[in-house]
């Protein structure tokens, strides 16, 4: 591979200041350089279009992960944008509150039957920090368990407090929980995908009144799982919670749920990423017997009552139901686990591939942050931006998943050719950190 790795200098100039004066350097943890390829990862964009990005250094890439899926319908979608940009153009905030966000809660409601009510706000972690102050208003048990990722807010991370171990396996390993008021200690418990004893042992032991999880993980739902949750629910007066920020709307008009038996329906369920296709916009949907609380309680806030957000989801829906894109993402999705398969198995290298057919990623057997780092390197030195997991867009079109898969097995057989020691003199930047285990 000998082509140069494109100039970032500006970039990485940009990024030493913003650890200066941006404690973090980034707001959003995956958008980490770090965790992709320390000093030479392109960092920040100038623009976008479709399946391109171009970075600040003016260099084009084509986008092979649309981190961390809030484009299903791509950059700068036409008729999205249209629809945003005019009403940008009347006004985004006013005395008055925006009517949109009415026709958007009923386009929510139609789509799930099941809930008669829907909130929103404008990040995941504030849909789910508002989803928790609505069960925790009509409950008793104020206990919480939880599996998987929820956000950033102090009732998550608080399953941390008691062990810094508790969150590993549903986000990143070891979170502080510096911050966090020590008397949320045994407010909230976690419990693994699939771990229904341990589910049921919290639920006797621990006054749990709100079973909270993303239903899929790392693979598609387990049917007898929720199955057996939702009786536990049914059975101990427990509401139950589905986060769906990153799964719904992207296998089906709404969220994952829906493709299963209706018995498995929650009680409140949670919408974020691709609902707005690039616009902050995230949802709370739930039973009217829950949600009808939150008028004696005090949820509110400024900026959830600008338009951009209700304009761009219900553009969004719109653009979805006209091509139903979720069946194309999917069949995209299934096209590049399959010759994912097919290229790690020629050259003989061991790989897991996971995640629903949407989110496709893979890991490496062996090795794993070695060669993640080689392929992230040696990817982008021929123009794209790919990592190991891909939130699958319509804008990864026939034409481009070909040219990808070209590159893609180049890059895989040069790991093939190589031994863990050879790539890492191959490597011009030092390995990826390690971040979230899955998808944020
Ligand atoms: C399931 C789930 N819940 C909540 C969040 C938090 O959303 P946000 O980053 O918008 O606060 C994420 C983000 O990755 C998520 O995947």
């Amino acid at each position: 591979m000998n082509k140069k790795l494109k100039n970032t200098n500006k970039a990485q100039k940009i990024y030493t200041n913003s650890k200066k004066i941006i404690p973090g350097g980034t707001m959003l943890f995956s958008k980490k350089p770090e965790l992709h390829l320390p000093n030479l990862w392109p960092n920040y964009f100038s623009k976008v279009k479709d399946c391109y990005l171009w970075d600040v250094d003016n260099n084009k890439y084509t986008d092979m992960m649309f981190y961390v899926g809030t484009n299903p319908l791509g950059y700068c979608n036409k008729n999205i944008d249209k629809e945003v940009i005019k009403s940008i153009k009347k006004g985004n905030l006013a005395t008055l509150n925006n009517a949109e966000e009415v026709a958007l809660a009923k386009k929510l409601i139609k789509f799930h039957p099941w809930a008669q009510m829907v909130r929103f706000a404008r990040s995941g972690g504030e849909a789910n920090a508002i989803a928790v102050r609505i069960a925790r208003s009509v409950t008793n048990k104020q206990n919480i368990a939880v599996c998987g990722y929820h956000g950033w807010h102090d009732w998550y991370l608080a399953a941390n407090l008691n062990n810094k171990k508790n969150l590993d396996g549903h986000t990143i390993k070891g979170i502080d929980t510096r911050g966090i008021h020590k008397n949320l200690r045994n407010t909230v418990y976690t419990f693994e995908y699939g771990n229904f004893d341990k589910l049921y042992n919290l639920v006797k032991n621990k006054n749990i009144g709100i079973i909270k999880m993303e239903l899929s993980r790392s693979t598609y739902p387990n049917i007898k799982f929720l199955a057996k949750i939702r009786k536990l629910c049914n059975q101990n007066k427990i509401i139950l919670i589905y986060d769906e920020c990153t799964s719904g709307f992207r296998e089906t008009l709404g969220g994952l749920h829906l493709n299963y038996d209706s018995f498995l329906y929650p009680d409140l369920a949670m919408f974020g990423k691709a609902l707005g296709n690039g616009y902050a916009i995230n949802a709370i949907i739930g039973k009217n017997k829950i949600m009808k609380n939150v008028a004696d309680t005090f949820i509110s806030s400024t900026f959830w009552t600008e338009k951009i957000g209700t304009v761009a989801a219900l553009s969004t829906l719109k653009e979805m139901q006209r091509i139903k894109s979720w069946k194309i993402i999917k069949k995209k999705g299934q096209y590049i686990k399959k010759n994912w398969r097919i290229l790690f198995d020629k050259y003989n290298i061991k790989a897991k591939i996971s995640g629903i057919d949407s989110l496709p990623s893979f890991t490496f057997e062996t090795h794993n942050q070695l060669k993640k780092t080689y392929f992230t390197q040696e990817m982008l030195r021929n123009g794209y931006l790919a990592s190991n997991i891909i939130y699958v867009s319509i804008a990864h079109k026939e034409k481009i998943l070909q040219e990808y898969f070209k590159i893609f097995e180049r890059v895989i057989k040069s790991i093939s050719q190589n031994d863990p020691n050879e790539l890492k003199n191959l490597l011009e930047s030092s390995l990826c950190e390690t971040g979230l285990r899955r998808l944020n």
